[in-house]
């Protein structure tokens, strides 16, 4: 083939030269395909395909009946290292609870979990952008340095009420909160 090449212009590469190299860039494409492709398939057997949180399984079914997520455990819970978990669950198309009282400038653990679909978790502005996945809970971690009441949509697509699931987290001064609430959950129903 070699020796069927006429000489060319300068600048002008011949047609044998070009599907030369055409091919093996399509050769090291398809490889690097296959490659990132083998990385997601072994990945998603080894470890399980999970949600981009820390992987704690959870049995929706029950989670009415017994564990972290009964009713009277949802709502903001102060720690004994003076940090507060706030644990809510979603459903179509509802946060439980809807509105979430907590203090400003404390270490804020966030434990959510879905009782049907897949429903997202997101503060505007914070670092706090997560799915919610039925079977996982989904654990995020903020602090909130100003008071204000932050909305928090529900910013995953999870049926046709979607666009009216939202709830609120009520950042209160860390003084106020300690004097609203002295022990037990805090929940601000009232506004
Ligand atoms: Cu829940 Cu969208």
């Amino acid at each position: 083939m070699q020796q069927n090449l006429i000489p060319l212009p300068d600048g002008i590469v011949p047609a044998a030269v070009i599907a030369r190299t055409e091919k093996r860039w399509l050769l090291a494409m398809v490889s690097m395909l296959g490659f990132m492709m083998a990385i997601v398939v072994v990945s998603g057997i080894v470890s399980a395909s999970h949600p981009p949180s820390n992987v704690e399984t959870v049995d929706p079914t029950t989670l009415h009946l017994s564990g972290e997520f009964t009713e009277a455990n949802l709502g903001a819970i102060r720690e004994p290292d003076g940090s507060l978990t706030v644990r809510m669950v979603a459903d179509q198309y509802a946060f439980v609870p809807d509105c979430v009282e907590i203090a400003a400038g404390t270490p804020i653990t966030f434990r959510l979990t879905s009782i049907d679909v897949v429903h997202g978790f997101l503060l505007p502005a914070t670092n706090v952008n997560t799915m919610v996945v039925p079977g996982f809970v989904a654990e995020v971690r903020t602090r909130f340095d100003r008071p204000g009441i932050y909305r928090m949509p529900c910013n995953e697509f999870c049926g046709p009420g979607h666009h009216g699931m939202w709830a609120r987290v009520s950042v209160v001064p860390k003084e106020k909160f300690a004097s609203s609430a002295p022990a037990g959950r805090a929940s601000c129903a009232q506004q």
